[in-house]
């Protein structure tokens, strides 16, 4: 088992990853001290894993909720649903809140443990890969609104991760290389020797080897705590965990989520900062192609999906969250390992990078 802390001041958490952490009973229970318990899971993650958490907490009031599989859901409407369960059980301030699957359920358990009596304990089960090295960590939490992408949400930490690693046996092949985008994601924006690394064992990765995908857990996870811990409610450096994200955002809103899931999104969303960076002459156009070469050899896809129209992706990408005064301020990058916040794009250049990506790759 590894385990690190995300530090905030006063406050930090665990992060714990390794096989089996489910079994650990005791350990669920020191985490939700309460008489309330509520377990959120979906209806794919559910018959492998919710007897398991269930049985943890026999001695509780518990209620359970499985909502259907997929971004689609991570709706104000589930919220809703999840708000009217918790009434349902006359969950107390002293309740703690289970999330038990992938980063939509995370986020959407993360929203409602933030909301319910201003704020209650919850604690992140992630099962998919890119829970585990990103969104279970680090108190973002989010619905999806049509108009856009975690338009609605809070900075509400959860009170420990507990990555079971063992769950990623039944993970989808799609899945894992949707976690592995994020996974390069903390290479491509920080640390060139990890990105280096991934691009040499990118088949041990994707055979799931053990040892391989434990370093890029551990790895990924400090990453992600140590900039978490530096910049939690991402007023710096945090942004720079963005890197992609504008353009992928937009993607998924376009694609209704129901089209690239998010670490698919993501990476193509990264081969367009990348882009746009050496089309500015911040970055080598080498880099870019390394970067979409790697993504690529991780089978994951690095064009923009045919059917968008860039203008439109351009329009959702003014609604991103990190714009300020009517300016887009995206993540784009150096070269491989340094990414940077660039403030005031030109949105002329960002339609050019997206109308040139539509053409030469659709
Ligand atoms: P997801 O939660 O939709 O899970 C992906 C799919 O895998 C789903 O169909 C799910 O049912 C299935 N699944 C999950 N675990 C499984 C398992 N062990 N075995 C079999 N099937 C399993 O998607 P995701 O990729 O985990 O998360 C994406 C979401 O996370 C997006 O909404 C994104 O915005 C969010 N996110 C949030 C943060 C953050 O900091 N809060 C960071 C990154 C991403
Ligand atoms: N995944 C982006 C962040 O946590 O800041």
């Amino acid at each position: 088992m590894r385990a690190l802390n995300v530090e905030l001041g006063q406050r930090r958490y665990p992060i714990r990853i390794g096989q089996g952490l489910l079994h650990d009973a005791d350990a669920l229970n020191r985490f939700a001290p309460g008489r309330h318990v509520m377990i959120l899971s979906d209806a794919n993650v559910a018959p492998y894993y919710l007897a398991l958490v269930e049985s943890a907490f026999a001695g509780k009031q518990l209620a359970t909720l499985v909502l259907p599989a997929g971004e689609q859901e991570k709706t104000l409407a589930r919220f809703g649903e999840v708000m009217s369960a918790l009434a349902a059980l006359g969950a107390s301030r002293d309740a703690t809140l289970i999330a038990l699957g992938g980063g939509v359920i995370g986020d959407l358990t993360g929203f409602a443990a933030a909301c319910w009596m201003r704020g209650v304990r919850f604690v992140q089960l992630p099962t998919t890969l890119l829970a585990m090295v990103d969104s279970s960590v680090g108190g973002k939490t989010a619905v999806d609104l049509p108009e856009g992408k975690n338009l609605v949400g809070a900075f509400h930490q959860p009170v420990a991760v507990l990555a079971d690693t063992s769950t990623l046996a039944t993970l989808p092949n799609r899945e894992l290389r949707a976690g592995l985008a994020e996974v390069l994601k903390y290479g491509a924006l920080g640390d060139r020797a990890f990105f280096d690394w991934i691009s040499e064992n990118t088949e041990p990765l994707l055979a799931r080897d053990d040892e391989a995908i434990a370093y890029a857990i551990a790895t990924s996870c400090t990453h992600k705590a140590g900039i978490v811990s530096r910049d939690e409610t991402e007023t710096g450096e945090r942004m720079l965990l963005n890197l992609g994200h504008t353009f992928g955002h937009a993607i998924e809103a376009e694609q209704g989520f129901g089209g690239l899931v998010h670490g698919e999104a993501v990476a193509v969303g990264m081969v367009l900062a990348a882009q746009l960076s050496a089309q500015l002459d911040m970055a080598p156009q080498g880099d870019a192609d390394r970067l979409a070469k790697t993504l690529g050899a991780l089978g994951l896809p690095t064009r923009i999906p045919e059917g968008l129209d860039p203008q439109r992706l351009l329009a959702r990408m003014r609604l991103d969250k990190k714009n300020v005064s009517g300016k887009l301020r995206l993540i784009l990058w150096r070269g491989i390992g340094h990414a940077c916040v660039v403030p005031d794009v030109d949105e002329a250049e960002v339609l050019r990078a997206l109308q040139s990506a539509t053409k030469t790759f659709s």
